[in-house]
């Protein structure tokens, strides 16, 4: 297994893992138009290069071998989504393909958000997830976030209620 960071060369790739990644884990609880919205406006090429050449923003890339099987998109201030406070890094995207889950590559993601959190001299990581994504939840909390707040989450024009997790370095 490698983790790699990702540039804008890898635009493609990254908005077709994360388009599929959404679409398998989300589609059956939102309206359709909605999601198709919001892939279209998230998930797009150069929307991907625009964002892999942000100098606050890193995103890692997961391959076993030839297969790519996830990916994790991490935001330092001011290029986070919300809060922005100095000293905090934000885990905007963890991303598992349906196919690779339950191998333990989310736990070497979030292994490589934390050391990666520690050498940017960062205190905290926070991350928003779905409170509808109980799944996530779990996995989070397995991995030492705490749940710290809650926020809306905006999703092409529809409110969603998440929760704010944090975790402490
Ligand atoms: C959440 C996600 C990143 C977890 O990745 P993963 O590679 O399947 O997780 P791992 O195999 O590393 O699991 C790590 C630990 O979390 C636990 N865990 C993983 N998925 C879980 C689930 N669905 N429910 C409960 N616990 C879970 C595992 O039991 C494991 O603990 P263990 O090592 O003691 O067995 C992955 O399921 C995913 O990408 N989901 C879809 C997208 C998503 O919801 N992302 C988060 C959006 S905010």
């Amino acid at each position: 297994m490698t983790i790699r960071i990702c540039t804008a060369e890898d635009a493609a790739l990254i908005a077709e893992l994360g388009r599929r990644t959404y679409d398998d884990t989300f589609r059956q609880l939102n309206d359709p138009k909605i999601m198709d919205a919001y892939l279209k406006k998230t998930f797009n090429i150069a929307v991907m290069r625009e964002e892999l050449s942000d100098p606050d923003s890193v995103t890692a890339l997961l391959s076993e071998h030839d297969l790519h099987a996830g990916y994790l998109k991490m935001n330092f201030p001011p290029a986070q989504s919300d809060f922005n406070r100095e000293g905090s890094m934000e885990l905007q995207r963890i991303y598992v393909l349906r196919e690779f889950k339950r191998r333990g590559y989310g736990r070497a993601l979030i292994e490589y958000a934390k050391e990666m959190a520690e050498k940017r001299n960062c205190t905290s990581i926070w991350l928003s997830v779905w409170e509808e994504n109980p799944e996530a939840v779990s996995f989070y909390e397995k991995m030492g976030f705490y749940k710290s707040g809650r926020r809306i989450f905006m999703m092409a024009g529809e409110e969603q209620s998440d929760f704010v997790l944090t975790y402490d370095l």
